[in-house]
C-alpha cells in the first residue's frame, strides 16, 4: 500500500490538483475541507479520493479530523498544508477581522496541520512536509498586508521545520505559487488581475496542474536531500 497523504484545502484549486496528482502517484490521498460539501461531494465522485472536513484554524478540530484520517487510512507520511483564504483590502481599509481570519487560517492553520502530525513522523523516522506559500509572501502586495505576512510566515516555519526533523528523515519545504488560474485569483477584479497578468514575463496565468507537479517531487523520495528550501513557481514574475 502506498504512503499516506493529507491535502488541507484538497478538493478545490490547486489542492485539487495536488490530491489528484499524488493518488496518481500511488499516495492514499486524503483530501482535507472546510465548508463546501458541494464541491467536496463532486470531487469524491470525480475522483475516489476521501473527503474530510474540519477547520484548520480550529486546533482540536484539526487533531480530532487527523486522527480520523488515521484511523481510516493508517499513519500519515505526507502532509501539504494548503487550505488559504484571502481577505483582501488596503491596510487603511483592513478589519481587525480581516487580519484575524488570515492568520488564523494560513498561519496558525499550518501549525494546526503538521503539529498533531509530527510526533508520528519522528516516530516513524519519516516524513514530508510542504507548506504552499505564496509570490506574495516573498515580495508583499498592495491590498493583502495579512495574506503576506501569513506567506512569509510560512517560510520561517519550513525553515525551522527543516532544521528540527533533518535528523529524523523528515523534509519541510515551500512552495511560492505565483498567481494561478484558480477561483481565488478569478475573484480579484477583473482590471486589477489583468494589470497582473502583464506582470508576468510567461505572459499567462499558471495552472494548478504545474504546482501539484512540484509537490510532487518534493515529497518524493528523490527530494530526500532537498530541506528547507522554498521552489518559486510564477512565470518570471518574481526573483528571491
Ligand atoms: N499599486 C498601487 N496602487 C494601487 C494598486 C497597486 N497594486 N492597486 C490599487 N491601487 C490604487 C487604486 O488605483 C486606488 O487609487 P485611487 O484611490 O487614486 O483611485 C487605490 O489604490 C485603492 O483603491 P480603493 O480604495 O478603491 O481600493 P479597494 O478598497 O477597492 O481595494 C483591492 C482594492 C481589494 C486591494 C484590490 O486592488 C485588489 O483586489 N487587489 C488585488 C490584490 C491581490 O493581488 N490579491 C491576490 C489574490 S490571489 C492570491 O492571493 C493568490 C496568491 O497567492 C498569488
Amino acid at each position: 500500500m502506498g504512503r499516506v497523504a493529507l491535502v488541507t484545502g484538497g478538493s478545490r484549486g490547486i489542492g485539487a490538483a495536488i490530491s489528484k496528482a499524488l493518488k496518481d502517484a500511488g499516495y492514499t490521498v486524503a483530501a482535507n475541507y472546510a465548508g463546501n460539501d458541494e464541491a467536496a461531494a463532486a470531487f469524491t465522485a470525480e475522483t475516489g479520493i476521501k473527503t474530510y472536513k474540519w477547520n484548520v484554524a480550529d486546533y482540536d478540530a484539526s487533531k480530532a479530523g487527523i486522527e480520523a484520517v488515521e484511523a481510516e487510512l493508517g499513519p500519515i507520511d505526507v502532509v501539504v498544508a494548503n487550505a488559504g483564504i484571502t481577505r483582501d483590502a488596503p491596510f487603511h481599509k483592513m478589519t481587525p477581522d480581516q487580519w484575524k481570519q488570515v492568520i488564523d487560517t494560513n498561519l496558525t492553520g499550518v501549525f494546526n496541520t503538521v503539529h498533531p502530525i509530527w510526533p508520528g513522523l519522528r516516530e516513524r523516522k519519516f516524513g514530508r512536509v510542504v507548506v504552499i506559500s505564496s509570490i506574495n509572501g516573498q515580495k508583499g502586495q498592495f491590498g493583502q498586508v495579512n495574506y503576506a505576512a501569513t506567506k512569509a510566515g510560512d517560510l520561517g516555519i519550513v525553515k525551522s521545520l527543516a532544521q528540527e526533523g533533518a535528523r529524523f528523515g523528515i523534509t519541510a519545504n515551500a512552495i511560492c505559487p505565483g498567481y494561478i488560474a484558480t477561483e481565488m485569483v478569478m475573484a480579484v477584479p477583473e482590471k486589477v488581475r489583468e494589470s497582473i497578468i502583464a506582470q508576468i514575463p510567461t505572459g499567462r496565468l499558471g495552472e494548478p496542474e504545474e504546482i501539484a507537479r512540484c509537490v510532487k517531487f518534493l515529497v518524493s523520495d528523490d527530494a530526500g536531500f532537498v530541506n528547507g528550501s522554498t521552489i518559486s513557481a510564477n512565470g518570471a514574475q518574481f526573483f528571491v
